[in-house]
């Protein structure tokens, strides 16, 4: 058998080329220091059918062995990775082995979200399997960072016959685990409760997660881990793929009869339905395989480092993020130019960098039934021209920041009244609405270069810092008028791709611009937008408490310092919980830190805590931004208290929060066990936050076996934290911000 392999730093991938051309999946994970063939068996086994070239061999079947890239139609009745149809509508294909090369450098997808890295930082792997009966040629693509042990993978399938084919099923990364017993992590929930972990043994039989929003979704994340039984926090053998892509996507996970694993990623292939003409060619999006066999700490650290370093672009990847306000909890739609200028007032004073205007600035959008599609400047509302509003904040030493939600329309607006047949809606049908609005046909360019003329002229009329990109509902009645024959998968793509496009060319035309993602929150929180905006609005759920669940979950894929994060007032809006100022401070520390109220209306002691909290940011930003994140407690287990640190690479010092969450008469005391410290080392424990604790020299072997007590005080959600430094070592601290 011939092999096909290579190595990141810590990990191996094997493939093995069978005499027939067949592409077996033969390992992926620590380095084993020999050829993997040797784990293949071949028994004959009932109903597993076996290819003519075996002859009369029974005990080859490709219904058992792993698979590369399992395609339906040889023989294999598992889950595929790819299916599809000739013009006559036949089922399947044989895809075999053409060819193979390593190419120096990480490819790139057109028009596309992948992970970028300098020529001799990466390498790229392509193999060509085709069958030309069927008429289909697909690339297999392999991205390879050996220092960050990611190997990124995409197909490119090629209709290489003289008649359109249909692809039903196209899938990124497929992986066969030949044997063990696995679980499937993935992070799903709801409009502001998104991406909360779940845990499933993978059983016999399939499951499957995915969207079918038009968007990643809030309700399922394109990233999922396959972790061994006994893995944790900081022990076992993992794997993430994560889908570099916003759009419907599936990722699923099915044990076959004898105990085999495979997990797989990408387009979501319900209603898919791909055609291609002679020559063209669709290409998948990326996804990131990373694999640790030192716990889920190391994973997500490892993916964090990723997506800073090869997926987010641009001037604000490494830069600390201004401190912003947000008027949206504040006002909603009932504000003016002076009430705008007057929150600004107050948190200029307080040390607040930004002023973020949201939804209501434009066309006649004073309530949510109206105005979206029309990008022109309510000038009554705002008492004068935009540029009037920027400049006072300027005045204010303060940076301006403005919301647009490019993807919506409204019936009730003039885009709407010129343009109905830009908006999804089949003809003949009444359209379902979401947020009483439509979506814009972004598969379309001039749907999209039109939107994009009008927003970008108000963002050129005054001096804008800031874009909060938000989308505000699922997607459906897809039909774009530029085609007779509807294709639905075809045109979400291209949906996708005009959504990518459009903010391409706003960070082209305004390059130092910081944009967030957001859709309604966390609905589109994934690595293909953070290759377009370094952060995202993490959750439309402000409230502390839902807060840590919600952080907690997204850190398992995405770097804390693209999770969008603001302090709001209590009672909360989206739950009616009051927390202490100062635990809603701390929460939204781990993330871009921000307020998201009316800084008039707090007290003098709160506004003496933002003072505060906005100097702890600044001096905390570089081991927020830089150090490893450790996710301390677990909420199946310690449901009295979270906690979660920050420790520097150089296990200089750390930085660990906790918040009580259940307060019992008696309680008993829970500790806060620190991570990521050297255990020789002695540390000085300073503390920054919380009532009852002082200053203490312990260490580290001392803080992450035993940790640190959380004193039991009277009241809710209370919230403590502390600052370790080694006593021998320049702390990253000390370095300047
Ligand atoms: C949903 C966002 O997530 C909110 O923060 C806010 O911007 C509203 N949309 C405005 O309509």
């Amino acid at each position: 058998m011939k092999i096909i392999s290579f190595d990141t730093d810590n990990t191996s991938y094997q493939m093995g080329i069978t005499d027939d051309g067949f592409l077996l999946h033969l390992y992926y994970g620590p380095k084993t220091g020999c050829d993997m063939d040797y784990s293949l068996t071949m028994y004959d086994r009932g109903f597993s059918g076996n290819p003519y070239d075996v002859g009369n061999d029974r005990t080859f079947s490709l219904d058992v062995l792993p698979m590369e890239y399992p395609g339906y139609g040889n023989g294999d009745y598992r889950s595929p990775a790819f299916s599809m149809r000739d013009s006559s509508g036949v089922q399947g294909a044989d895809l075999r082995y053409r060819s193979h090369r390593f190419l120096p450098g990480k490819y790139g997808i057109d028009g596309m979200p992948a992970v970028y890295a300098a020529e001799d930082e990466a390498r790229t792997l392509e193999i060509v399997l085709a069958d030309e009966t069927a008429g289909v040629q697909v690339t297999l693509k392999y991205g390879i960072i050996p220092s960050r042990d990611a190997v990124t993978r995409a197909a490119v399938i090629e209709n290489i016959s003289d008649s359109t084919i249909t692809v039903d099923k196209a899938l990124s990364a497929s992986l066969d685990s030949l044997s063990g017993n696995w679980d499937i992590i993935h992070f799903d929930g709801r409009h502001g409760m998104e991406r909360l972990p779940q845990r499933d043994a993978v059983r016999r039989g399939k499951i499957s997660i995915g969207s079918r929003r038009g968007t990643s979704s809030h309700q399922h994340n394109p990233f999922i881990v396959l972790a061994s039984e006994e893995t944790g926090e900081d022990y076992g053998s993992c794997t993430g793929l994560m889908l570099a892509y916003s759009g419907n996507f599936k990722a699923e996970a099915e044990r076959d009869q004898y105990g085999l694993t495979r997990t797989g990623i990408g387009f979501q292939d319900e209603m898919f339905d791909y055609p291609l003409a002679p020559g063209e060619k669709l290409e998948t999006p990326e996804a990131i395989m990373i694999h640790s066999d030192e716990g889920l700490s190391d994973l997500s650290q490892k993916y964090h480092a990723l997506i800073s370093e090869h997926i987010v672009r641009g001037p604000w990847q490494h830069k600390r993020r201004p401190v912003l306000i947000n008027n949206w909890e504040a006002t909603y739609f009932d504000f003016t130019g002076d009430k705008i200028v007057s929150i600004a007032e107050q948190a200029a004073q307080l040390g607040v960098e930004m002023i973020v205007l949201d939804d209501g600035w434009f066309g006649a959008r004073n309530t949510e039934n109206a105005g979206l599609g029309d990008w022109t400047v309510n000038e009554e509302k705002l008492g004068g021209p935009l540029s009037s509003v920027v400049n006072r904040i300027k005045d204010l030493g303060m940076q301006f920041g403005l919301w647009i939600e490019p993807e919506m329309v409204n019936e009730d607006s003039d885009l709407y009244r010129e343009h109905p047949d830009w908006a999804y809606t089949v003809p003949g049908k009444k359209p379902v609405r979401g947020r009483n609005q439509l979506v814009l046909d972004f598969s379309r360019d001039e749907v999209v270069d039109a939107i994009f003329e009008q927003i970008s002229a108000v963002i050129a009329s005054a001096d804008i810092s800031y874009i909060k990109m938000d989308m505000n509902r699922s997607i459906m009645d897809v039909f774009s008028r530029t085609d007779k024959v509807q294709h639905y998968g075809k045109t979400m793509h291209a949906y996708v791709k005009g959504v990518y496009r459009f903010i391409e060319m706003l960070r082209q035309r305004f390059p130092e611009l910081l944009i967030e993602g957001c859709s309604g929150g966390g609905g589109r929180f994934d690595a293909g937008m953070l290759y377009y905006t370094p952060q995202i609005w993490c959750s439309d759920n402000t409230d502390a408490i839902d807060r840590i669940q919600i952080q907690r979950g997204t850190s398992f894929g995405y770097p804390i310092q693209t999770i969008g994060s603001h302090v709001s007032q209590v009672p909360n809006e989206q739950t009616g919980r009051i927390v202490d100022f100062a635990t809603r401070g701390i929460v939204a520390q781990a993330g871009t830190f921000g307020y998201e109220l009316d800084l008039n209306l707090i007290s003098d002691e709160e506004k003496e805590e933002v003072k505060k909290q906005i100097a702890d940011y600044k001096k905390y930003w570089p081991l927020i931004a830089n150090g490893s994140y450790y996710r301390l407690h677990s909420p199946e287990k310690d449901t009295e208290t979270a906690s979660w640190c920050f420790a520097a690479e150089d296990k200089s010092e750390a930085l660990m929060s906790a918040v009580t969450l259940d307060n019992h008469c008696n309680n008993p005391v829970s500790y806060v066990r620190c991570r990521g410290l050297d255990p020789a080392k002695m540390y000085h424990v300073e503390p920054v936050l919380g009532a009852d604790t002082q200053p203490l020299e312990l260490s580290g072997q001392a803080l992450m076996t035993v940790g640190l007590p959380v004193p039991i005080i009277p009241g809710e959600y209370k919230a403590w934290q502390w600052h370790v430094t080694s006593k021998d070592t320049d702390n990253l601290n000390n370095k300047e911000n």
